[in-house]
């Protein structure tokens, strides 16, 4: 299935949202911004379930947050029991959240990290496999209803 990435942020990850649109452009990686357009004052539970709900829809295949911490949109994004939503400051978080959680949405804190790191963080992202094996029985147990 081709990649399509569904991005959502606040006004507070609407900066590092631009380099991650940069980053996917060289990539030559598809992606649909589910919003916010500019740096406004919103409220991040509104695309954040814009991007669960698109998700889930198969409009994109996999996504990436961001808010000022990441932990909001995170939140909201794990409300969804389709949406394993994983906030990742580094990029051993990452490789490790996709290798053991088969994570489908990077969330990233838009206000701690640099966009070096944020880059590092997307390539840790998009380029390692779900490892399965035990880790297919554990995260089936996550959604509660
Ligand atoms: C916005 O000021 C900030 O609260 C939000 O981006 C996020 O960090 C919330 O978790």
């Amino acid at each position: 299935m081709e990649r399509i990435v569904g991005l959502a942020s606040d006004h507070a990850g609407f900066a590092l949202k631009q380099h991650v649109i940069k980053y996917l452009d060289a990539h030559h990686i598809k992606y649909i911004d589910y919003g916010c357009y500019n740096e406004e004052s919103c409220d991040y539970p509104d695309y954040a379930h814009k991007l669960a709900e698109m998700l889930a829809k198969n409009d994109c295949t996999c996504g990436i947050g961001i808010c000022g911490t990441g932990e909001g949109i995170s939140m909201a994004l794990n409300k969804h029991s389709n949406v394993r939503a994983a906030l990742c400051w580094t990029p051993e978080i990452a490789h490790m959240t996709r290798l053991h959680n088969d994570a489908n949405v990077l969330v990233m804190p838009g206000r701690y990290i640099n966009e070096q790191t944020a880059t590092k963080i997307m390539d840790e992202f998009f380029n390692t496999d779900f490892e399965g094996g035990r880790h297919i029985n554990r995260i089936k147990k996550i959604p509660i209803h």
